[in-house]
């Protein structure tokens, strides 16, 4: 029988979170994408209609291919799955390929055969009115559906998590934000040359993320290496909102060697 080599994955100690380091971001996302579709199986088998949280950047693209192809091959039952996003930019055109709406489409929408009407985001992007009721909707539609059960998040350079930027409080729920030059820089290779990158957006609050039964956060890569090494040896604050998620006691932290400040494995 073939035995596939085991991936290398070890958990660090003494941190305030729990952490664990894989030697290589495709190992990170096939260990994450078998976790997530051992939840779905779970909330299925408990019958409760899986609930997810997901999120949009680069960070989780590997996982979402592991996953869609995991989908496919043990033809996972997705009909009663419901997603739920952390965030949308305020001020594109409805459809526009950066919206984070069209590109979770993208990336494993269309893959899974995941319909909109079940992949719920705060607001849609090209709305201009009604901005506070959308938000305090959204809470009510997230506590309606059961709560999240797995939680995925990319930790922003700025210490970011969804678009909470430094300053968020540990009791914030979904609003309108600015984004900070910092985020606007790192996203602007989404948006063609000229193009603005959007100013505002809606995002879910580190209180709404603390609500999730299960919190994943990833980061890969040497240029998290900093922020990474931040979030587990600064105080909790506000400074660095994702510090405000290391007391969930169903939180841990998925780092590369690289994001982990592990040389030499880049
Ligand atoms: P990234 O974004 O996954 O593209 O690095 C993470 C974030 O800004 O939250």
């Amino acid at each position: 029988m073939h035995v596939p080599p085991r991936p290398s994955v070890r958990e660090l100690h003494g941190l305030p979170l729990r952490v664990f380091v894989v030697d290589s971001a495709p190992e990170l996302a096939a260990l994450l994408a078998r976790e997530l579709v051992d939840v779905v199986r779970g909330e299925l088998a408990a019958n409760r209609d899986p609930v997810l949280g997901l999120a949009t950047g680069r960070t989780p693209l590997a996982l979402y291919a592991e996953f869609a192809r995991l989908v496919a091959e043990e033809r996972l039952d997705l009909s009663r799955l419901t997603s739920f996003h952390l965030d949308e930019y305020l001020g594109l055109p409805r459809d526009h390929p950066a919206s984070f709406r069209a590109r979770m489409r993208e990336v494993l929408y269309r893959r899974i055969g995941h319909p909109d009407e079940r992949a719920k985001f705060p607001v849609e992007c090209d709305r201009t009115e009604g901005l506070d009721g959308a938000c305090a909707d959204y809470e009510r539609a997230i506590v309606e559906s059961g709560g999240i059960a797995w939680q995925l998040l990319g930790i922003g350079l700025n210490g970011h998590v969804a678009f909470n930027e430094p300053g968020a409080t540990a009791d914030s729920r979904t609003r309108v934000v600015q984004l900070s030059e910092s985020t606007r820089r790192a996203n602007r290779p989404d948006f063609g040359p000229g193009e603005e990158v959007p100013r505002r957006a809606v995002t879910v609050g580190i209180a709404t993320i603390r609500d999730a039964r299960r919190l994943r956060l990833v980061a890969l890569g040497r240029s998290k290496a900093r922020i990474v090494r931040e979030l587990l040896h600064s105080l909790v604050s506000s400074a660095i909102p994702a510090t405000l998620l290391r007391e969930h006691s169903g939180a841990e932290l998925w780092c590369d060697a690289a994001a982990a400040g592990e040389p030499h494995r880049d």
